[in-house]
């Protein structure tokens, strides 16, 4: 059976629609709650720009693979991969890919929920004034009081699922397109706020030499592992969901452009989050290398002092959530289209059923910050939440992104890629070819291979 070239859950009304939407998927909490902290623990400018290189050299490629075979297959991602593995007659074995990036997009979604929590949560401690004039100190006590407490966790961790399976229930277009039209530049104009009061602060040049100037001493080969990780991670590459999202995409649209607008603005988020939170380190004598609660701890601190700051505060982290919601809802997307397509479920049936599973393991990371912290509940030293993350973004993403890239580029007919991608077998095309063939398989491969070699100090460091 020969795919049609129709989508089936509908298109996105316009070539921004599916820029807006995609950039909604990649700027989340990767951008502001994880580049900054895993910054600060592999040891800042080296990692970043380690972490640039993999935009480029693997992410900005499998991008455009992603999206190509998304706008190919007009499906799920299961049901794309299966067509296009069909029709370039290749083995169906191709559609496990599908469900690799089923598994990993829900079990991400299990604790990006909790921490979209946290920002809940926080919200509603900013508005209220709870930070002002507080040290360093106290802004800690905050954190660690919230984080202790599973209860409060799990009642916002419910808020934040049930918030985002209503929007997936609802269809992916209505209303997120408008929605991150208006918010995504005021997060960003926010985040220059920031980075201005940062700028007072008078730690500012030494978080910019922290941020910017590399010491490739500072670089384990664990750290190497996790820099690639994340650029998949905050690109939102290797589980299908900017693939769901290509599979909506109206044919006349330059996949090119809308990567490089994608990642440019994606990138460009993050690198002023990190603007915004190292001098507020740096001026309070706190650790870049204090974790996930990074900046719960830090920019509280800003807004606490800051004059407005209960207006910029909850602003800020309703942006925050905001931000984090387009993401959720694209890490459940492939989820969803596919009990639609093959199970015969309704919309709202299919993201009650999934979100409701999420919820469930969203137990385990809510837990790993309390009742399971203790060494007995670890592996490796690691709890829950670590060993999740680990393996879903370090191991599982770029394992789905190197098969797409595989698949794009070695699978397919060159002509249906010359076809689909629409810009013709000029130099543009040729560069995406070689470098998605040679350089991106064999960068991800010997990353993977440096951290296994090594194992054994990334687990003493953790
Ligand atoms: N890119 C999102 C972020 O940075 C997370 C995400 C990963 C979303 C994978 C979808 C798929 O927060």
């Amino acid at each position: 059976m020969k795919p049609s070239r129709e989508p089936i859950h509908g298109q996105w009304s316009s070539r921004w629609a599916f820029v807006l939407a995609a950039t909604g998927s990649a700027v989340g909490l990767g951008n502001i709650w994880k580049f900054p902290y895993i910054t600060g623990e592999n040891g800042g400018g080296a990692f970043v720009l380690l972490y640039l290189v993999c935009i480029v050299l693997i992410g900005i490629p499998i991008m455009m693979a992603e999206i190509m075979l998304g706008r190919r297959g007009r499906r799920s991602p299961i049901n794309t991969m299966r067509h296009l593995a069909q029709e370039e007659g290749r083995h169906g074995w191709w559609r496990y890919l599908g469900w690799l990036g089923i598994l990993s997009g829900f079990l991400i979604l299990s604790y990006y929920s909790v921490i979209a929590g946290w920002a809940l949560a926080y919200l509603v401690r900013t508005a209220g004034g709870v930070f002002t004039g507080l040290t360093a100190d106290g802004v800690n006590n905050i954190f660690y009081s919230l984080v202790a407490d599973p209860e409060r966790l799990l009642a916002w961790h419910t808020v934040f699922m049930v918030m985002t399976m209503v929007v997936v229930a609802r269809g992916v277009r209505s209303g997120l397109e408008r929605a991150v039209r208006y918010l995504m530049p005021l997060l960003l104009l926010l985040l220059l706020v920031l980075v201005g009061y940062a700028m007072n602060t008078g730690a500012f040049q030494q978080s910019l030499v922290f941020l910017f100037s590399p010491d490739f001493s500072k670089l384990t080969p664990n750290s190497v592992l996790i820099a690639m990780g994340h650029a998949f991670f905050t690109l939102s590459l290797g589980m299908g969901a900017i693939m769901v999202y290509g599979s909506y995409l109206p044919r006349h649209v330059s996949i090119t452009h809308a990567t490089f607008t994608i990642a440019g603005a994606d990138t460009l988020v993050a690198l002023l989050a990190g603007m915004a939170i190292f001098p507020i380190v740096f001026a309070n004598g706190l650790t870049p290398a204090a974790g996930p609660g990074l900046i719960f701890q830090t920019l509280p601190i800003a807004f606490g002092r800051m004059p407005g700051g209960e207006f910029f505060g909850a602003l800020f982290f309703l942006l925050l959530i905001f931000a984090a919601w387009t993401s959720a809802i694209s890490l459940v997307e492939p989820l969803v289209a596919y009990m639609v397509e093959n199970m015969r479920m309704s919309r709202v049936m299919a993201s009650a059923l999934a979100g409701g599973v999420t919820w469930v393991l969203g137990l385990g990371t809510i837990f790993s910050f309390n009742l399971w912290s203790g060494e007995r509940y670890k592996l490796w030293g690691l709890t829950f939440f670590d060993v999740l993350d680990y393996l879903t973004v370090n191991i599982m993403l770029p394992l789905g992104g190197l098969l797409i890239a595989v698949f794009a580029v070695w699978a397919m007919r060159r002509e249906s890629s010359i076809s689909e991608l629409g810009i013709g077998d000029g130099p543009v095309y040729r560069s995406w070819r070689f470098v998605t063939r040679y350089i991106t398989p064999v960068a991800v491969l010997l990353i993977f291979l440096h951290a296994i070699g090594v194992l054994k100090p990334w687990l003493n460091r953790l």
